[in-house]
């Protein structure tokens, strides 16, 4: 299937349901042999092809303690380290938080975040008030902390759905886009980036954004921003706008992200080749890329994915006019929350893919270390250790932390043991010899340079965090593409619907480690079926297990939390996307329960604990659109006019609003304690 198909496919109701499927789309042809060879020689390939685990193989994923774990815990009164009943599964019109808690919503898609912005008009929108105003689809959600109580929230605007934004449109992609202007393109390009704002947790304990504060601001598609790094100024960075190669315009699908340890927002570029578009096609309407000079590199990244048609209204989408502005897209960017005046940075030494999140973390030798998932169907997962320690001297907005240092990329062998590989100019294949001229090329081209290195391909690697003495957690969210004959030790199931999470333990615990080991922590899905070939603690009930894991924290007790995006798959497991608690350690290693669900049609994103854990931000992205033909009673595509919720404002005016919620315990103490 490739795009024309999806979009033409009555399949996918909605952009977000058009997206998941995009993703399925494998660009990486290097998929050579890593394949049943690697099964047969660790586990027996016939265990896999059954669909499920035989006993051999879940003792060599999980460990002999796994398997006989419950029967040791019951005898010794096993208690769950999160305490708080477990909320029951379900979807409906609303979110649903666990008992003792509350769930209010902190801001919504177009509510004014300056003290200059107009008030939210459905109606009337403007690409002046959405500049101004909260953005669409908030995914990454972090906190600045100032004083205790106070603060800037950051928070990433992935994508825009049109057809429950704007009246009458309904799907763009899927009409040919005859309906767009550039008054509606320029309401979407205000819509993506990101929000940074400051919030107050007042005396009765409820957060609230503070409007007034001069700091707040909007990033868009049309923020200025500079290139540091190895590809800064590069020829292939240069645009007729910008002959220099050092400013872009912008930053787009800005999906997970990360803090840094002083206190700057990191947003990471994801499917930002969705954007771009060409008029050259061939006879089947797709793009025909034969004059493009950088023709491998861009089909490698899918550019041009031509999900938007901000190409007909602004030149640099369009590939035929700016054949460099995509290579301009698809990095880390830093932002100072405290500086409305400091120019967003995208940082080139981090490579340039489709950067799920980069979630920061200081090495036991005192190093920053950075994980970065690549989310498409067999994509890799990568690393980046700064050169030098963190020290109070170089902790600041623009720090060479980000500049000067090492991107790795990860090859998961079957005997357990992740081999971090240097994406380093002229070491092994990375070299002129190869096509890769420079370290520059290198930043640009980091898949070419990956596949070249031979890095795993994986399950699509979503948020990747770091966890304390040297863990690190990855989410890899699912791949239906994925052939028996593809299946390997980190990616044990064929056609797999419902993702796993690898857990990696870094040599010595130190996180800038070249080497250490890994291990599956749960096998996700219905532990019921046996088919599914899920693994979770025994212990897990009906409501804990869940599908798709995305986004993970950890909150400040060291305890792992991850939010799912099932996407169109919800109705598979019947669950709405939720937060779930899940053990990483102990006699209930791979436990999970329930704790916050979305309303119908919403993924999760966030999570991030702030407040010494006293507060959780969640973000409830594209309420109202996935999988809605699957929800009981309604059964049809949302529209602007016509949603399967109006969450969270219920106002018969008003589509379904992405917003931030804000969870803090009734009796304001430290969550799940
Ligand atoms: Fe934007 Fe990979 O989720
Ligand atoms: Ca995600
Ligand atoms: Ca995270
Ligand atoms: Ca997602």
């Amino acid at each position: 299937m490739d795009r024309k198909d999806i979009i033409d496919s009555q399949d996918y109701g909605n952009k977000a349901e058009a997206f998941e499927a995009f993703d399925d789309i494998p660009t990486n042809p290097h998929l050579g042999n890593t394949i049943g060879d690697v099964i047969q020689e660790r586990y027996g390939r016939r265990d896999f092809l059954r669909g499920s685990l035989g006993v051999a193989a879940t003792a060599s994923l999980f460990g002999a303690t796994a398997l006989t774990a419950p029967k040791q815990a019951a005898a010794a009164g096993r208690q769950s380290r999160y305490v708080f009943d477990e909320l029951q599964w379900g979807n409906d019109v609303t979110h649903h938080i666990a008992e003792g808690y509350n769930a209010d919503i902190l801001v919504r898609w177009g509510d004014p975040i300056t003290a200059d912005a107009p008030d939210f008009d459905v109606m009337n929108q403007t690409p002046e008030a959405q500049a101004q105003q909260f953005g669409y689809n908030n995914d990454y959600v972090g906190f600045a902390e100032v004083a205790p109580g106070r603060g800037m929230l950051c928070v990433n605007h992935e994508y825009t759905n049109e057809e429950v934004m704007f009246p009458g449109l309904g799907r763009q992609d899927r009409a040919g886009f005859e309906g767009m202007t550039r008054e509606i393109v320029d309401i979407e390009m205000a819509a993506h980036g990101g929000s940074v704002f400051e919030i107050v947790k007042g005396d009765d304990g409820a957060w609230a954004l503070n409007r007034d504060n001069p700091a707040n601001r909007r990033i868009t598609a049309n923020t200025p921003m500079t290139f540091d790094g190895p590809a800064a100024g590069h020829p292939r960075m240069r645009t007729s706008a910008d002959p220099a190669g050092m400013t872009v315009l912008g930053t787009i699908n800005n999906c997970a992200g990360g803090m840094t340890p002083w206190g700057t927002y990191l947003m990471a570029e994801e499917n930002f080749h969705g954007y771009f578009w060409t008029d050259v096609v061939d006879a089947d309407g797709k793009p025909d890329l034969s004059l493009q000079q950088e023709a491998a590199q861009m089909e490698r990244y899918g550019v041009p994915g031509r999900w938007y048609a901000w190409g007909q209204f602004h030149d640099r989408f369009n590939i035929d006019k700016e054949p460099n502005e995509p290579n301009r897209f698809g990095y880390i960017v830093e932002v100072d929350p405290l500086n409305p005046d400091a120019m967003p940075i995208k940082h080139t030494a981090l490579g340039r893919f489709r950067h799920e999140g980069a979630e920061t973390t200081i090495a036991a030798d005192g190093r920053l270390v950075i994980y970065s998932g690549d989310d498409n169907r067999f994509d890799y997962q990568y690393k980046w250790v700064s050169a030098d320690p963190v020290t109070e001297e170089n902790s600041h907005f623009g720090s060479a932390l980000l500049s000067d240092g090492t991107l790795y990329v990860a090859r998961f062998d079957a005997d357990g043991t992740v081999v971090w590989l240097p994406l380093v100019h002229g070491q092994g294949p990375l070299t002129a010899q190869n096509g890769f001229d420079s370290q520059a090329d290198i930043a640009i081209d980091t898949r070419l340079a990956a596949d070249a290195l031979g890095a795993t391909p994986m399950d699509r690697p979503e948020d990747a965090q770091p966890g304390p003495n040297g863990t690190a957690y990855l989410m890899l969210t699912n791949n239906s593409r994925r052939a028996p004959e593809q299946v390997d030790a980190a990616n044990p199931r064929a056609k797999s619907r419902f993702g796993h999470i690898i857990e990696i333990r870094e040599d010595g615990g130190n996180h800038s480690a070249t080497r250490g080991t890994w291990s599956i922590l749960v096998l996700c899905g219905d532990p019921g079926i046996e088919e599914v070939g899920a693994m979770w603690n025994p212990e897990t009930s009906e409501n804990g297990w869940f599908g798709s894991p995305d986004n993970c924290a950890f909150d400040s007790a060291g305890r792992l939390w991850i939010s799912t995006d099932q996407g169109r798959n919800w109705g598979r497991t019947g669950k709405s996307d939720g937060l779930y608690a899940l053990e990483t350690e102990g006699d209930l290693r791979g436990h999970s329960k329930l704790f916050f669900r979305c309303p119908v049609g919403g993924e999760l994103c966030g999570p991030y604990f702030a407040d010494e854990s006293k507060t959780l931000f969640l973000a409830v992205q594209h309420p109202g659109t996935d999988g809605t033909k699957d929800f009981a009673g309604f059964e049809r595509e949302s529209t602007f006019e016509d949603p399967a919720t109006r969450w969270p404002d219920f106002d018969p005016k008003m589509p379904p609003r992405p917003s931030v919620v804000v969870v803090t315990k009734a009796d304001g103490g430290v969550i799940a304690v």
